[in-house]
């Protein structure tokens, strides 16, 4: 039966679809066992951001040790695994091929089934590792490098997507405008750093799109906003009060968005996941909105909103039935639409 395989099954999750190699084992009784995790962000930072093909190699080096180091953390042989899930996409091929294909060979080799999957379900399904874990339905922030979209999340599977961004994903926003006030890649938490030090007030940009009805994003006006209002020599006041400026915008039209969100499905609990969510402001900005409406926050530790294995593990677990056998073909695919997915064991 569904529910006693759920319950038993030990499922080794490998993340490699961008910058960070990870593995991690999640256990359907006791829970995350362990997680190990290599970035690659500094190896990036010279380029000024990642250089796919450079990714790729690196992963390579780096799966083994991890695999080795998840399973000492957890206490278990490999014998002990009963499925493997690996990020299948959407991300760089190269690097999605890395855990792919090292994930088939061990299918192969253990005989074990094989679970491929989409890397944005794994950041909706992440909260799902906390002790206070969100109930069906909610309304999902999923905000990271590639990705803007608010999600209604019916359960595993059930995804409605009720706006996205436009143009630029705000995780993209954030690194692109850290770059212009010289910041090292990833600009993101380095852009959050130094707004902290900038004082209100001094410069205000558009919350873009809030002034009309829908739910979908724009980002690049409010970076194309910096670029025009940035000094030649700026001092590090005035960087830091663009910063400030820049997450303030981005910050309250997420918290805009997500409001609507919540009025116009009627659920009262919102998830927030990918790596923005590690954004202090936005976190802070949900907190009173929630607060004031009655609604439930929910978010992951701050190390599973950005790319991590665990939630590629869990992610697996929960879709146990649509596991295939070891000889499967390889799946990676660099674009990958989430609304493409089905609920587990109803793939087309
Ligand atoms: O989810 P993630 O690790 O990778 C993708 O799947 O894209 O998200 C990475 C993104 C980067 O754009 C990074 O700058 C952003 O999340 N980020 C942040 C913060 N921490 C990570 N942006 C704003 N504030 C942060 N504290
Ligand atoms: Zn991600």
């Amino acid at each position: 039966m569904e529910a006693a395989r759920h319950t038993t099954d030990i499922v080794l999750g490998i993340e490699t679809s961008c910058d960070e190699t990870a593995v991690a084992v999640y256990d359907g009784t006791r829970g995350l066992r362990a997680h190990a995790l290599h970035s690659q962000a500094a190896m990036h930072a010279e380029y000024g951001g990642v250089v796919p093909e450079l990714a790729a190699r690196d992963h390579i080096g780096r799966i083994q040790p991890l695999l080795t180091a998840a399973l000492d953390e957890a206490g278990l042989g490999i014998e002990d695994i009963t499925a493997l899930a690996y990020t299948a996409g959407p991300g760089l091929i190269g690097a999605l091929l890395v855990g792919a294909s090292f994930a088939s060979g061990l299918a192969a080799a253990l005989d074990l089934p094989l679970i491929p999957v989409h890397h944005l379900e794994g950041h909706l399904l992440a909260p799902m590792l906390e002790q206070d874990r969100p109930e069906f339905p909610f309304v999902a922030l999923l905000v990271s490098g590639g990705h803007t979209l608010l999600v209604e999340v019916a359960g595993v599977g059930r995804y409605k997507i009720l706006g996205e961004t436009l143009d630029d994903a705000a995780g993209e926003a954030f690194d692109k405008t850290a770059k212009l006030l010289g910041l090292a890649y990833p600009g993101g938490p380095e852009l959050a750093k130094l707004a902290r030090q900038g004082h209100d007030g001094r410069f205000r940009f558009k919350r873009p799109m809030t002034d009309r009805p829908g739910l979908d994003f724009s980002f690049s006006g409010i970076k194309t906003a910096v670029a025009t209002t940035l000094p030649a020599g700026a001092d590090e006041q005035t960087r830091a009060d663009l910063a400030r400026a820049f997450e303030e915008a981005v910050t309250e039209t997420l918290s805009i968005k997500c409001r609507r969100a919540l009025q116009q499905t009627g659920h009262s609990r919102l998830v927030v996941a990918g790596g923005v969510g590690a954004n202090r402001r936005l976190r802070e900005r949900l907190a009173v909105e929630t607060r004031a409406n009655n609604w439930q926050l929910y978010f992951p530790q701050t190390q599973f909103c950005t790319d991590n294995a665990a939630m590629i593990a869990y992610a697996g677990w929960a879709r146990l039935a649509d596991a295939q056998p070891a000889a499967s073909p390889i799946l990676a695919r660099a674009r990958w639409p989430l609304s493409e997915l089905a609920a587990p064991g109803q793939a087309a």
